[in-house]
């Protein structure tokens, strides 16, 4: 089977599709239930989304959200988390209120009981209609690290020094960046009814060679995702291995180009 990837345009292209593709979700269902990524990757879907809302071409004042994953240690008040950075660029400008959302607290003082009370609140919505991910260096979707079980749920997990370097702009310093953290397991991921991942951005090239290659390898988490019956990829071509090896281009859009 073909991967459903579609090599758009750079950022913006990739933001305008994939605003498309959960406006279009909202739409059939307005109370969806949805995981959403944090990392420079999703911003610019979040903005578009908010000019949609701005001219009335969006709202989703019933749909229900959830963080992917969230460093062990930091609570909502802190600007580092990805609770503050969903309130921050998603939350706020949507207007979403505190009912609509479910986050993994990282200061949570019993870190498997919050992972227990995490899927249990995604069971309660009936499991995710969409899970949207980004695409980490090494191969890491959400926090599921290379090695990660493909079976797990949520679950506390020990960062790699690649993932915490990547992570060191938000905390200044790497060496202050958590070992820890909290995700949503590749099961509950691969159990959505449906899946958007997003790659942009520098130092993925091995990621997306493994993700290519679209063998399951436990050691390219994102090859976890790929079998999955309702998966669409939006991809930034400037990262396409066959362009940067002077291959004719594909023609624009076309899925599996
Ligand atoms: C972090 C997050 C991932 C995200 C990744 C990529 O590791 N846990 O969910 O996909 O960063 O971030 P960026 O979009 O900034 O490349």
């Amino acid at each position: 089977m073909p991967l459903p990837l579609n090599w758009l345009e750079g950022p913006g292209e990739i933001a305008n599709a994939a605003a498309q593709h959960v406006a279009t979700l909202i739409a059939r269902k307005p109370d969806a239930a949805i995981a959403l990524p944090t990392g420079s990757t999703p911003v610019g879907l979040y903005r578009r989304l908010a000019e949609l809302q701005g001219k009335g071409r969006f709202s989703c004042p019933q749909a229900r959200f959830f963080n992917l994953d969230e460093f062990i240690g930091l609570s909502l008040d802190d600007p580092r988390s990805y609770g503050a950075f969903l309130w921050q660029h998603v939350f706020r400008p949507l207007s979403v209120s505190p009912s609509q959302v479910q986050l993994l607290r990282g200061a949570a003082p019993d870190p498997a009981a919050e992972c227990r009370r995490f899927d249990q609140a995604i069971a309660q919505a009936g499991g995710l209609d969409l899970a949207i991910l980004g695409l980490g260096s090494n191969g890491h979707i959400a926090f599921n690290e290379p090695g990660s079980d493909w079976n797990a749920g949520t679950r506390e997990v020990v960062l790699t020094e690649a993932t915490r370097h990547g992570q060191r702009s938000v905390f200044g310093r790497e060496a202050d960046v958590p070992h820890r953290a909290l995700t949503m397991g590749l099961r509950t991921l691969r159990e959505a009814r449906a899946i958007l991942l997003l790659i942009a951005g520098s130092g993925k090239a091995a990621a997306i060679a493994a993700m290519l290659r679209s063998r399951p390898d436990r050691n390219w988490p994102v090859t976890a995702i790929l079998d999955h019956p309702k998966l669409t990829i939006l991809a930034d071509r400037a990262l396409d291995p066959a362009r940067a090896a002077g291959a004719p281009p594909a023609f624009p859009g076309s899925p599996g180009a």
